[in-house]
């Protein structure tokens, strides 16, 4: 096959292959197909998180200055199942925009488990806006979820009308658009709700990533993703969630192969991968 011919073959392949995936994966307001629940996109981890948070739902602190806002929302599985058990790690800063980074208070720290609603709610601050380099980051909370069985989410949540998130890079990023929430009033306190779908380790495209042969590392990845396999890589092909063709790699006839990764923005990719023994579907997440 010469490569006009494979260029046109993969095309079309990569048409079906990316097809069934903007129906489950693609972000926007009209991309949840009936009964399906879009796993929440990952944000940064941040310098700030520190493990061993305590658990409880109220971090406000008695004499701090600060806006109250109550925090709520359901965890679910991609198929608007709600998860009990899931652990919510949340850490912020706090409305003068400073982490507690080292006391023993874990201050606007705290950590909650879901019940069998699948429910979490917290009381809290809204953060302050802190410089980032030269500029402010957008109010938010970070947001650590876990579940065994799932993948684990680290993610932020940001808020309607906020200044700062337009040059956000992270906030302003097409995937973060759900993880924008208002502020309403609801009990008479505000309230920013914000339901969280984790991504199933063994369902759906995750099947086909467990019975693929090839690894994908690190993931999430910064600057080299390496694949390897036990049978022979032969081409490879990364697409956005929007279904264009971003990175290839073709003819390759090796078991490992480091594909750069330096170029592509930040968020959830996938790759079709053709081995000596069959096709296989990976995703990965560039920080
Ligand atoms: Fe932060």
């Amino acid at each position: 096959m010469n490569r006009k011919d494979f260029m046109l073959q993969t095309g079309a392949a990569m048409l079906a292959f990316v097809l069934p995936l903007k129906n489950t994966y693609a972000f926007g307001p009209d991309d949840q197909t009936a009964g399906a629940c879009i796993p929440t996109t990952t944000d940064i981890l941040g310098p700030y998180y520190r493990p061993g948070a305590p658990f409880r739902s109220d971090l406000t602190i008695a004499g701090d200055p600060g806006t109250i806002l109550n925090y709520k929302g359901k965890i679910t599985d991609e198929n608007c199942r709600p998860l009990a058990d899931a652990i919510v790690d949340v850490w912020q800063a706090n409305s003068d925009a400073a982490y507690d980074g080292t006391s023993a208070d874990y201050k606007y720290r705290g950590k909650f488990q879901t019940g069998a609603d699948g429910t979490y709610s917290f009381r809290s601050v809204k953060p302050g806006w802190y410089l980032n380099g030269g500029q402010y980051r957008p109010a938010h909370i970070h947001f650590r979820v876990t579940k065994e069985g799932y993948t684990e989410l680290i993610t932020q949540l940001y808020f309607v009308g906020d200044p700062y998130i337009a040059n956000d890079p992270w906030a302003s990023d097409p995937a973060a658009e759900k993880r924008i929430v208002p502020i309403a009033v609801a009990g008479g306190e505000d309230t920013a709700l914000f339901d969280i779908t984790l991504q199933g380790s063994t369902t759906g495209i995750g099947e086909k990533q467990q019975a693929s042969p090839v690894t994908l590392a690190p993931n999430p990845v910064r600057d080299l993703l390496s694949f390897t396999s036990p049978v022979t890589l032969q081409n490879i092909e990364v697409c956005n969630v929007a279904g264009q063709l971003v990175l290839s790699a073709y003819g390759l006839n090796v078991k490992e192969y480091r594909l750069p990764v330096q170029s592509l923005r930040r968020g959830l990719y996938f790759c079709r991968i053709e081995t000596a023994k069959g096709i296989y579907v990976h995703r990965f997440v560039k920080e």
